[in-house]
């Protein structure tokens, strides 16, 4: 039987460069392999954002927008929304039932994300709650493997000890999962700092040409290369980095002006952000073109709740017997 995926994106925000790199590029080659379920987590989205959801509607159409112009094949893949599938909401109260506070309380992510985000106010129920619900996510489709970012393995953990704690009191009815970590490339924000949404130092994969260049040109490049006639070291560059992952072919010759004091910094802003206006010229454009039919990305949402509504309900049907809900 072909094994099973499942992964999920909170609409928060633009989906930019990282997402591409750190996940998108991945779930697209894994369609080849297994069958994929890709959930775009509102129910999650609104744990942080519920003081102001205003613009969560249109993340998440773009976010199916941007997944479908960076290869993710709905023809292929189920991609949905969670909140159109009523069982994870099911699943996530049986689980809060059987899952002591301190694994919450304790657990890395959630600590990190109330520093964080300390502008907003999440020392709320339902945050705390957030890893109940991925859990309820993951095991919902019984999935053999979550490919994922090594910031998300303590919620896979957490996971496997829902499935066995169930398990325990129940019977037996959910496998352990694994993780597939994904190798995140180093692609650094225009500040030289992750590139995050809540750091605004992203390029978004939607960005026109022109928002490009003025982002790249605000880039971080090699501190002790100050004048025109200093050599540069371009593996203390961020720039250097963009070059060598989205046009390999050019970095050599990147490597030799800037060590060579052949060319400046301004210049080499100014390229590459004709680099990731071509790269990602493509994406734009198919994006752009969905976006215009707002009908048809609802259409590829409303089959992929549809295929997912029914492993969803296969496995809460097991559920419901097991804890005795008739
Ligand atoms: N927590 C994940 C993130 O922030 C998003 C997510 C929600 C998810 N449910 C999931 C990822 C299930 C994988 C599987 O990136
Ligand atoms: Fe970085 Fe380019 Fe300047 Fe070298 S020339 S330091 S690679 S911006």
């Amino acid at each position: 039987m072909t094994k099973r995926i499942l992964s999920g994106m909170r609409p928060t925000g633009p989906l930019h460069l990282g997402h591409l790199f750190g996940a998108l590029d991945n779930w697209v080659k894994l369609q080849k392999k297994y069958e994929c379920f890709f959930m775009i987590a509102d129910w999650h989205a609104l744990m942080s954002e519920y003081e102001d959801p205003s613009r969560l509607p249109q993340y998440v159409i773009e976010s199916a927008a941007d997944w479908i112009a960076s290869g993710v094949d709905p023809k292929k893949s189920a991609i949905f929304i969670q909140s159109h599938v009523k069982e994870h909401l099911e699943l996530y109260m049986v689980f809060s039932n059987l899952v002591p506070l301190g694994w919450l309380e304790r657990c890395p992510t959630y600590k990190e994300q109330l520093r964080e985000l300390s502008s907003r106010k999440l020392h709320t129920y339902g945050f705390l709650g957030y890893p109940v619900l991925q859990a309820a996510d993951i095991l919902l489709y019984r999935a053999n493997a979550v490919p994922v970012g090594q910031d998300q393995l303590p919620h896979l953990e957490l996971t496997n000890d829902i499935a066995q704690k169930f398990n325990n009191l129940y019977g037996d009815t959910f496998k352990t999962i694994k993780p597939l970590l994904t190798k995140i490339p180093k692609l650094l924000g225009v500040d030289g700092r992750k590139m995050s949404k809540s750091y605004g130092n992203f390029i978004a994969l939607g960005d026109s040409p022109e928002v490009i260049e003025e982002k790249c040109s605000q880039m971080f490049t090699d501190p002790k290369r100050i004048k025109l006639s200093d050599k540069g070291h371009p593996d203390e560059c961020n720039l250097y980095a963009y070059y060598n992952l989205l046009r390999k072919g050019s970095a050599g010759e990147v490597y030799d002006y800037c060590t060579n004091a052949k060319k400046g910094c301004t210049q080499c802003k100014k390229d590459l952000s004709g680099v990731v206006s071509d790269y990602l010229s493509d994406i734009r454009k198919k994006r752009e073109s969905l976006l215009k039919d707002k009908g048809k990305i609802e259409e590829i949402l409303a089959k992929g709740a549809k295929k997912a509504s029914k492993a969803a309900s296969e496995t809460m049907d097991g559920v419901r017997k097991a804890v005795g809900l008739i």
